[in-house]
């Protein structure tokens, strides 16, 4: 049965402008996450998954029957309000990067840094809890004034899996970039390989955005990698035969993939990841971002998903 929520801990009464679904299944908590940043936690037969309501931020997740975490995340992560999570899916929206008019706004843009609200959350016979965030509003950066509303629909179950909608409440055309900015949890990158991308071009952002390939090959990392592969439509394939398993990343609605790694010098130079971190993750980003933007006229809207699987080769 589905328990209401109950607001009975004085501090969570803050949370209460954070939470409009009615009721939780017993599978779901509000809590107090890393630093108290407020957290949804995911425990259920199928899964477990640690949400933050800044970015609506899936920080961790791990089917039942797998036994380690999938999704990476820096031990030097900020967990604090305004400042970006090093980890994990942050949501890339309504640019990606920096912004091209102004560097001092907030890079990969504004979504990551606000408050979502959670305003619907189901449970299925199998333990897979589907979990709505919303994020609307006009005006909420002067570089990108459009009315708008954004669903992030998480499904935490053997599969991860993540809608980002984005609707046009306003009067004119607007257009954005968008990306879920997977981090995935490696042996060692030095080992991995990621296929479906062979028959890709990408611009490379270490060479100045320059386009490249296809390469006709699965891609291999030797040194820092940023890469946005164009008009990906197939699923990616990391193999990752260090942790003796297979992830595969599937999607619907996105034309571009995102292929990062920051090897030595760009690690030493983050303040919230770790010198040596770089080895033990890979981010796999399903967007639309660069030449693949989207543009939606009013009252239209645009779903992009990123379906996440895992499998383990020695079981
Ligand atoms: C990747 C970009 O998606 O995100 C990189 O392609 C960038 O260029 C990386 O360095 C991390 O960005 P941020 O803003 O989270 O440090």
């Amino acid at each position: 049965m589905p328990r209401r929520v109950l607001w009975n801990d004085p501090r969570m009464n803050d949370l209460a402008r954070l939470v409009t679904a009615t009721s939780l299944p017993p599978s779901v908590r509000i809590s107090e996450g890393r630093s108290a940043l407020p957290r949804i936690d995911v425990s259920s037969a199928a899964a477990r998954a640690e949400i933050y309501f800044q970015g609506a931020h899936v920080a961790a997740w791990q089917p039942a029957a797998i036994r380690e975490p999938v999704l990476w995340m820096s031990e030097r992560s900020h967990f604090e309000a305004g400042k970006p999570i090093r980890g994990g899916v942050p949501i890339c929206f309504p640019w990606f990067g920096a912004h091209p008019a102004n560097p001092a706004a907030p890079a990969h843009g504004f979504a990551r840094v606000r408050d979502w609200r959670l305003i619907d959350v189901r449970e299925d016979r199998d333990g897979v809890v589907a979990l709505d965030l919303e994020l609307a509003g006009e005006g909420l950066s002067p570089e990108w004034p459009h009315r708008f509303t954004a669903i992030h629909r998480i499904e935490v179950g053997p599969t991860l899996r993540m809608t980002l909608e984005v609707r046009n409440d306003g009067d004119g055309a607007f257009t954005f970039e968008e990306a879920l900015h997977t981090y995935f949890d490696i042996a060692d990158v030095r080992g991995v390989s990621v296929s479906g991308l062979e028959g890709c071009a990408y611009l490379d952002t270490m060479a100045g955005g320059q386009r490249v390939g296809p390469s006709g090959a699965p891609v291999r990392f030797t040194g820092e990698t940023d890469r946005v592969y164009l008009e990906t439509r197939d699923a990616c394939v990391i193999d990752d035969p260090g942790k003796q398993r297979v992830i595969t990343v599937g999607k619907r609605g996105s034309d571009a993939t995102v292929v990062w790694n920051p090897w030595v010098a760009k690690a030493l130079a983050m303040p919230d990841f770790g010198d040596h971190e770089w080895t033990g993750m890979l981010c796999v980003e399903t967007g639309n971002v660069n030449v693949h933007t989207r543009t939606l006229q009013p009252g239209k809207s645009h779903a992009m998903t990123a379906i996440i699987e895992v499998r383990e080769l020695n079981r």
